[in-house]
């Protein structure tokens, strides 16, 4: 493809970089002949320490070099392109003037795209006649390095060019997420700017220092505070965006004195040498200071997932995309989707009120999803109406063979012969989080009260059958931690309680949770190359969903620590020596040889015994043999008086295959 990108700044050179990189031949094009010098510059030395860390072969940095042409002229840089992407300064006057002149310049089907951050696509497509070809392509910076690029469509874009722009921001090895209205900061900068207005209040009205505030940040693992952040970007952009954001969003935004004062003072920051801090040894000097818990992350978490909920209400992104977006826009190891799913409605809305109350915004009010309740469902949502929806090949595969669309991240299948399957069913490797645990627990309950499955297998969709627990979901405080752990012992330990013989297939990855949810089934098969392990303790965890306990009793004491005390890893064929899995299937066939399994017990095996023999063996264990004995006979007895076992030994003596009716 080839691509011209208007604008060698900060912003253009990396966006050329990233283009020629995935093979697109690239002109970049700047009115000034010193930035041209500039970005060739940034470019040679980026290649270089591309070579230097191993990411690119010697030799590469050569030929992706040279599909990167410098120009000077618009006109002779955008004549035979199929993308332009501009990236000139925010200045919508010049903006407008570029696209009047691109749509006049360029191919008719070329792809009109602009990286601004806060202006309207509308506005900048305002004097081009072919509307729908103009979009938004919203990269971070370094736009080289960061994963997410955002994709804007406007009221005039059309879905077929919305989605060869969204095509092309995968293409070039981004995350790309879909942004389906013109709406101000599309996603990442607007939940950032509620932020903004916060942390100036936080100081106009003097709950707290600076230093206070970050110290508390960097107690919580943040890599810096708020307004250490603040003044490394510049308290003059800051100020702009809260600018912008008061002539778009609300006039509460104009309320900010103290970062307005230091602008006029001339303390940007880092790049004045004095902001909040004092920067002139080329690093923030932080005065000691004890941190303060005033004000806690807890207002961020309420904040921010009230302006996601907006975002949803009005339809500029759906509650995954957000999720996406400011996990990557914002470098964070969860986002605000994730947290509203640890929390209450109740918590999040007392929080906000608490808070508009005392700044007294209405920024800060909950949105009306909140207020009527309904935050877990708004954060559910999984389409608009109507509207465009980004659909992984994963997603699209959960509704073939779905009974009845009850669970989100799981298939339950009710299969021929007395059978039926969960297939986990997750974006990627199948991880388990909060939302998987309660559909876990749904489906486990639902075959339990059926009477026709006697046998019950459990494997992930695709390759994997699941590489463990979402280590980003976030969970509040430590007995919420507990809480979590004991909810997922007693979710698993259903699957020992179930009256059914239950099968776990392992294939790809079982770790952690993922191991401990097939240690808790009956019986585990395996590919030889499936990989098992509890990663845990080199994490600075412990195998907390029972896998302690279930592993010892499975393979004995000393093979249970050496497994759990180095997290190390083993195959399928590793798990049969160890007596963990019963049988090996090869890959391909995996699926049908653990149904054929499964068969073979719900249709070879009476299911009242079945179900006695597997609470005996699972009680047995936490009493004394003779007790043991005890319930064994017990049991025999109870089976005696059984049509079944009438069947049973009649179709022996018949030289037939038993017809076991469950009675
Ligand atoms: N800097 C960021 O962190 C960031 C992040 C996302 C989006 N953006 C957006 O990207 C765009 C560019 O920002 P930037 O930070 O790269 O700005 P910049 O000032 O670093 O670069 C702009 C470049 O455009 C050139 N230019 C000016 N007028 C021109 C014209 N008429 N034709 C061709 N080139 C011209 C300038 O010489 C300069 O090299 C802006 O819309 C900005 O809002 C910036």
């Amino acid at each position: 493809m080839k691509v011209a990108v208007i604008g060698s700044g900060e912003m253009g050179r990396g966006i050329a970089l990233v283009f020629a990189q995935y093979n697109n031949d690239v002109v970049l094009e700047d009115s000034f002949p010193q930035a041209l010098d500039k970005a060739r510059k940034y470019i040679g030395d980026n290649l270089s320490k591309m070579v230097e860390k191993g990411i690119i072969r010697k030799g590469e940095d050569e030929s992706i070099s040279s599909r990167i042409r410098y120009s000077g002229s618009l006109e002779d840089s955008v004549r035979d392109v199929d993308l332009v992407v501009e990236a000139v300064p925010e200045i919508v006057g010049l903006k407008q003037e570029i696209f009047e002149n691109l749509d006049k310049m360029c191919k008719r089907d070329a792809i009109l795209a602009t990286n601004t951050s806060n202006i309207k696509i509308s506005e900048i497509s305002k004097n081009v006649k072919g509307k729908e070809r103009v979009l938004g392509m919203h990269f971070f910076n370094p736009a080289n390095r960061m994963k997410l690029v955002e994709i804007i469509r406007s009221e005039f874009t059309s879905d077929e060019y919305f989605e060869k722009a969204f095509k092309i921001g995968e293409d070039i090895g981004k995350t790309a997420v879909k942004v389906l209205k013109d709406s101000p900061g599309f996603i990442v900068n607007r939940i950032n700017a509620p932020d903004m207005l916060f942390f100036c209040n936080v100081l106009d009205k003097q709950v707290e220092r600076p230093e206070e505030m970050d110290l508390y940040a960097r107690g919580q693992g943040l890599p810096m505070g708020p307004y250490e952040l603040m003044d490394f970007v510049g308290i003059d952009t800051v100020a702009h965006s809260l600018d912008y954001y008061a002539t778009t969003l609300s006039e509460e935004y104009y309320q900010c004195k103290t970062f307005r004062n230091l602008v006029k003072e001339g303390k940007l920051g880092k790049k004045s040498g004095k902001g909040f801090y004092d920067w002139s040894s080329g690093k923030a000097n932080i005065p000691k200071s004890e941190p303060s818990e005033k004000v806690t992350i807890m207002d961020i978490f309420a904040i921010e997932i009230n302006e996601a909920v907006k975002l949803i209400e009005e339809r500029v992104a759906l509650p995954e995309e957000i999720e996406t977006a400011v996990k990557l826009g914002l470098n964070r190891p969860f986002g605000p989707i994730s947290v509203a799913r640890s929390l209450t409605n109740a918590e999040v809305k007392k929080k906000l009120e608490e808070l508009s109350g005392f700044y007294g915004f209405k920024t800060f009010e909950p949105a009306a999803s909140i207020k009527q309740g309904k935050l877990k469902e708004i954060i559910s949502i999984k389409s608009f109406p109507e509207a465009e929806k980004k659909e992984p090949a994963e997603q699209k595969s959960m509704s073939r063979g779905l009974e009845e669309k009850k669970y989100s991240t799981l298939i339950l299948e009710k299969r021929e012969n007395h059978v039926s399957r969960i297939l986990l069913n997750r974006p990627k490797h199948n991880f388990i989080n909060s939302d998987l645990l309660n559909d876990l627990e749904g489906a486990i309950e639902e075959v339990w009260v059926d009477k026709d499955t006697r046998v019950l297998v459990i494997t992930g969709s695709g390759e994997t059958f699941t590489a463990g627990a979402e280590l980003s979901q976030f969970i509040p405080g430590l007995f919420d931690f507990v809480e979590y752990s004991r909810k997922g012992e007693r979710i698993f330990k259903k699957l020992q309680e179930i009256p059914k013989v239950v099968i776990a297939e392992i294939k790809g990855l079982a770790l952690g949770g993922g191991f401990e949810l097939s240690l808790s089934c009956d019986i585990r098969v395996s590919t030889p190359e499936a990989q098992m392990g509890l990663p845990e303790v080199t994490l600075g965890l412990l195998p907390a969903w029972s896998g302690s306990q279930r592993l010892a009793k499975l393979v004995g004491n000393s093979r249970a620590m050496y497994l759990i005390l180095t997290g190390k890893r083993v195959t399928g064929q590793q798990a049969l020596e160890f007596g963990v899995v019963s049988e090996l299937y090869p890959k391909d066939s995996v699926d049908i040889d653990t149904i054929k399994l499964a068969e073979s017990i719900s249709i070879g095996s009476s299911p009242i015994a079945t179900s006695l023999v597997k609470r005996l063996i699972n009680r047995g264990a936490d009493v004394s043999y003779d007790s043991g004995l005890e319930m064994e006979s017990m049991a025999a007895g109870i089976l005696y008086g059984t049509e079944d076992m009438k069947e049973g030994i009649t179709a022996l003596l018949q030289k037939r295959k038993p017809n076991f009716q469950n009675k």
